[in-house]
């Protein structure tokens, strides 16, 4: 009989207790799902000094371990916590995770993110050798886990419990890539051998993702657009011949929707819950909205909503450089999201210029972002490139039309709507230009006008179904894949 599959899912962030992007959705929701499917899934990730991880009930498994980080040992403590369908485990280390964010603040990175991801990575693999527990897989995302299939290949290579354990490597975001100085390597403990063109280095640096895309038994983007798209010179940030070269071992599978934590019918963060057949509580989650971010509009104008990270790749130059051109029509606009400070910044500038008309918050709230995804009429994602973006398929579920540009995950989800058949779920729009976005956010807003049309729209969005119950099974048989890869054939 086939056992079920064991995976270690590991990740810098995971909703709700840290989120950053929407990593943390996919973190939090993908596990669930493949433990419906019969994977044994546990989690991984560092003790931040957040409220949500602070109040969640939790156990001393392992303390006093002892991880290696260059010539020291670094003591830790791991935590865990049942969460009903996956256990979570948490690495302490009061030095490296009791900051204020994930990853830096709005200026810039934490200084030290080489050493607190390296010792990370050590400390999940420690901590799997000490407790014994049995992996068939270690699921990893992203940077700040890319160095564990490396470790796992060098440190651990002859520890007869790693030995058919295989790696997967899922890739977010290649923009961002971890890039240390040299120097770096000495707190791997890995010596200059491996620094070089074919292993580690890249361009001179320590590149932890470039090593995870070499060290990893099967790679991974999260839609097939963007699969595409970086392994082209314009989109790779220098990834693409490597990741043309792992071309059998690179595999695209596009996000879900937690379709229970998204759901407008049962959500306890919207005023008034509502469903596909009865959309006029949306109205009263409108006039909520206007409220919480204090403008002055009737729920007859038009609101549009942002819910992002504030980075550069959002696209956010487009709409700051037409904002004013935007804010001569009937329109409200409300911004969730933090990030880059000239971004924050921007819009609370537009802020104060249109302070009944444009609401900004630079926070992450689940609860606003629910709001927004519910009280907002357009949800506009504008984005340079988009690996797969979730932001647009809860829209859907909520009855909120997409405006968005055509780039990875929104390219493949959002489909032009066209007067012409009355088919389509949203608004796209090709060229990267303020002009583009501006004109397709109007003919969004002349379409509102037309409540008959405006309806047709936003049907087609509710019937989407984007659930994650599709793409856990495709994990699944990357799963297998990498097992085969690892283990030659033979998986039990
Ligand atoms: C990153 C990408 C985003 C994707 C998410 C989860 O945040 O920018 O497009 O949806 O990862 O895979």
């Amino acid at each position: 009989m086939r056992q079920n599959l064991k995976v270690i899912y590991v990740s810098a962030e995971v909703s709700p207790y840290a989120k950053s992007g929407e990593l943390a959705d996919v973190a939090s929701s993908l596990p669930k799902y493949l433990s419906s499917l019969g994977v044994e899934v546990s989690l991984i990730m560092p003790k931040y000094r957040f409220p949500e991880i602070d109040s969640l009930t939790k156990e001393i498994v392992l303390s006093g371990l002892q991880v290696p980080l260059g010539e020291k040992k670094v003591k830790t403590c791991v935590y865990k916590s049942e969460l009903g369908k996956y256990d979570i485990y948490f690495i302490d280390n009061p030095q490296y995770y009791c900051r204020e964010n994930i990853y830096g603040t709005e200026k810039g990175d934490y200084l030290d993110n080489d050493e607190r991801f390296v010792f990370f990575s050590r400390a999940v693999l420690e901590f799997l050798l000490k407790s014994k527990k049995q992996v068939d897989l270690i699921h990893c995302n992203n940077w700040p886990t890319a160095l564990i299939p490396v470790f796992l290949k060098t440190h651990y290579s002859q520890r007869a419990l790693f030995k058919d354990v295989a790696t997967v490597l899922t890739l977010h975001n290649v923009a961002y890539q971890g890039e240390f100085p040299p120097e770096t390597l000495s707190l791997t403990g890995l010596n200059w051998n491996y620094f070089k063109p074919q292993q580690l280095s890249f361009g001179g640096k320590f590149n932890f993702l470039k090593a995870g895309v070499i060290f990893s038994d099967v790679l991974n983007t999260v839609s097939s657009t963007y699969k595409r798209e970086i392994q082209t010179k314009k989109h790779g940030f220098g990834l693409e011949g490597l990741l043309e070269k792992r071309r059998d071992d690179f595999f695209s599978i596009r996000n879900g929707v937690d379709c229970e934590t998204w759901n407008p019918e049962t959500d306890p963060y919207i005023i008034a819950n509502y469903s596909p057949a009865n959309l006029k509580p949306k109205k009263k989650c409108k006039l909520d909205l206007i409220e919480e971010f204090g403008l002055l509009l009737t729920v007859r104008t038009p609101l549009v909503g942002i819910i992002s990270y504030l980075s550069f790749h959002k696209g956010f130059d487009l709409l700051i450089d037409v904002a004013d051109e935007l804010m001569k029509r009937d329109v409200g606009l409300v911004v969730l999201g933090k990030g880059n400070e000239k971004y924050e910044k921007e819009f609370q500038a537009i802020m104060r210029r249109y302070p009944r008309k444009v609401g900004v918050k630079l926070e992450m709230s689940p609860a606003l972002a629910h709001k927004v995804a519910a009280g907002a009429d357009i949800l506009l994602v504008p984005s340079l490139y988009e690996p797969c973006g979730l932001k647009q398929m809860y829209s859907f579920r909520y009855g909120t039309v997409p405006v968005v540009r055509a780039t990875g995950g929104l390219a493949e989800t959002v489909r032009p709507f066209s007067y012409k058949t009355g088919n389509g779920n949203g608004f796209v729009f090709k060229e990267y230009s303020s002009q583009a976005l501006l004109g397709t956010l109007k003919a969004a807003l002349n379409c509102y006008r037309r409540p008959d049309l405006w309806k047709k729209v936003m049907g087609s969005g509710l019937k989407e179904n984007f659930s994650w119950e599709t793409a856990a099974r495709k994990y699944v048989s990357l799963y297998r894949r990498a097992l085969e890869v690892k283990r030659g054939g033979q998986i039990g």
